[in-house]
């Protein structure tokens, strides 16, 4: 029978705990955002990450800049909130605006205050097998969520669709730290039903909706599904999960798998950033 991955309830459990520990702190913990631009996909996500800070008991900021902000204008508001010693973590939601070099941005964020884990420090350590100050959101939401469902990863083959810095790549990188063996494909790939086939774990961060229907996978392969592709029809995944669910062992929904997990964990990563930042300062 096929289990769904039911990152909702997870993350919600998850979020309970952070909100109780918050609690007993006698500082909130700080959450700044920068959002800039109008993408509307993007304007959801900052109001979700900004309604669950507020939930947990976190202080929170969005500054939201126009879509013709300078480069200049984006790192003065970084360099304010790297030496606010209430801000705990800095978030800087992307896609930038087009012109906006995005690198040059997040290397500017303090990495003791990077919660996404997106600055070369941070995203270095990862790669070196070292321990950043904090795992890019979306993988340890993944790799969290597999490891609750007891999914095992020793030995197992993983096949990741998309090589992107904020998912593909580092997720990549955190499931060889869990001993399994990883294959990542991209649009350029030849035979890539082939590759996919042969996946024990499929993670898909393709950002094609329904691209993924059965003739892509194993018989009992475990699904995740990191799209969120906004169709004429309503939000969708990459994966067809009509079309899947039978043939899946374990399979994510969208919305409610690894949306909400992403989410938890940057979370969890304001306020760990917190406590490393409160022992900096004894
Ligand atoms: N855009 C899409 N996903 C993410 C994310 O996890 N962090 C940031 N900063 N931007 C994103």
């Amino acid at each position: 029978m096929t289990v769904i991955l039911d990152g909702k309830s997870l993350a919600d459990k998850i979020c309970e705990q952070l909100k109780s520990e918050t609690q007993k702190l006698s500082k909130k913990p700080k959450l700044a955002v920068i959002y800039a631009g109008d993408n509307p996909a993007s304007q959801i996500y900052v109001k979700n990450k900004q309604k669950k800070a507020d939930y947990i008991g976190f202080d929170s900021v969005v500054i939201s800049l126009p879509n013709d902000v300078t480069e200049e204008n984006l790192l003065e508001h970084i360099y304010i909130l790297n030496e606010d010693d209430d801000v705990n973590g800095i978030l800087v939601q992307l896609p930038l605006p087009e012109g906006i070099n995005t690198q040059k941005i997040i290397e500017a964020i303090e990495p003791v205050k990077d919660c996404d884990g997106f600055t070369a420090y941070n995203f270095g350590r990862l790669a070196l097998g070292y321990k950043p100050y904090a795992y890019p959101c979306t993988p340890k939401g993944i790799v969290k969520l597999l490891e609750h469902y007891n999914i095992k990863l020793q030995s197992s083959h993983t096949v990741v669709i998309g090589r992107s810095n904020i998912v593909g790549k580092p997720v990549s990188l955190l499931l060889q730290q869990k001993n399994s063996t990883v294959t990542m494909v991209n649009s350029y790939t030849k035979n890539l039903k082939d590759i996919t086939k042969t996946a024990d774990i499929l993670i898909s961060a393709a950002g094609l909706p329904n691209f993924i229907t059965k003739e892509f996978i194993k018989n009992n392969a475990v699904i995740v599904d990191v799209g969120i592709n906004r169709t004429e029809y309503g939000l969708t995944g990459d994966v067809d999960f009509n079309d899947c669910f039978e043939s899946a062992s374990f399979i994510t929904p969208v919305p409610g798998g690894i949306g909400p997990m992403t989410i938890a964990m940057l979370m969890e990563n304001t306020l760990e950033l917190y406590k490393i930042q409160r022992l900096f300062k004894i």
